[in-house]
């Protein structure tokens, strides 16, 4: 995995100063986002997510890390109105989001990729562009996400779905199924489609899995530009090369908590993370994780 992960052309440059006292889960942001209270869900007896406290940070890329199964992706589904908590608040911009739906929260700039691309297979590239997320949530979205709509601009839309698409370096592929892409190309198809909201929050999980490595580093500079254009990035992933890389601010969940968070060097080197991975994240390149093997190395 992180053996694979080519070296970015770029250094990117790292935002500090993202939190307000002593570093420990739960600490509070100078300019938070998104601030989570007391979410929890359970399936069944068995508790994913039951996250006590968690602010993101504005402006600055979020990595969200932790085992398979430690509730991740769970936490995406609440916080974008796709699942529903058994309690809590959280807010987005200062507003509730509780209680939300998915296609309102989109709206608001909040918006998600998921961990298996959601693509319409028998849409053409563009369709897939220009219905955005229709498929996640009904025929409503269609008019309320793009406000352009609103004002019978289509051709607006069409325009922006084909500068996103070059931007994407898919454009070339406008006119061909989604069902005839790469892993990859989906994953970019994805970003790109989530971007057609004009979002200030974009979600991304597990952006890199089953990338091939040739797409990873253009995958990569994509969620840096993100930033450069002043959005905030909240990101699952596993390959620690890449979360080292380009995250400000890591986050750590083990069996549905916080258990830990800090800037990349910090949380990487902390025992209790280092824990976490142990087990059922094997394939995972520890000596990335604890630092003992520099980058570049493996
Ligand atoms: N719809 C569901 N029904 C029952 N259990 C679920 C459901 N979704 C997730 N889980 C369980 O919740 C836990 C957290 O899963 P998930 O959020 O997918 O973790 P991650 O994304 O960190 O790998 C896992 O034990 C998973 O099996
Ligand atoms: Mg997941």
């Amino acid at each position: 995995m992180s053996g694979n992960t080519p070296k970015p052309k770029t250094t990117p440059e790292k935002s500090t100063g993202l939190h307000v006292g002593e570093i420990a889960p739960g600490v509070k942001k100078v300019d938070p986002i998104l601030v989570a209270d007391g979410v929890s869900r359970s399936f069944g007896g068995l508790t994913a997510v039951d996250v006590e406290h968690l602010e993101v940070p504005r402006g600055a890329i979020t990595a969200l890390i932790g085992p398979n199964g430690a509730g991740k992706t769970t936490f995406f589904n609440l916080l974008t109105g796709f699942d529903t908590p058994d309690s809590g608040t959280w807010e987005f911009d200062g507003e509730s989001l509780a209680g939300i739906p998915a296609f309102k929260v989109a709206q608001r700039g909040q918006v998600r990729t998921f961990q298996l691309t959601k693509a319409l297979s028998l849409l053409t590239v563009l369709e897939n562009m220009k219905l955005g997320a229709k498929d996640q949530v009904g025929e409503k979205l269609w008019q309320s996400i793009f406000p352009f709509l609103w004002k019978g601009k289509e051709d607006e839309i069409e325009r922006k779905a084909l500068e996103l698409l070059e931007r994407f370096k898919l454009i070339k592929l406008k006119d061909d199924f989604a069902a005839s892409l790469s892993g990859g190309q989906r994953k970019l198809l994805e970003m790109a489609r989530a971007l057609m909201s004009e979002p200030t929050l974009v979600m991304l999980d597990e952006p890199m899995a089953g990338v091939n490595p040739a797409l990873t580093e253009s995958l990569l500079e994509h969620i840096l530009d993100l930033k450069k254009e002043g959005m905030t990035v909240l990101f699952v992933e596993h390959d620690m090369h890449m979360v080292r890389h380009i995250a400000d601010w890591v986050v750590v969940m083990a069996e549905g908590k916080i258990i830990a968070e800090g800037p990349p060097d910090v949380v990487m080197v902390n025992p209790d993370v280092v824990d976490a991975y142990l087990g059922s994240h094997q394939d995972t390149d520890l000596g990335v994780v604890t630092g003992r093997i520099p980058e570049g190395k493996q």
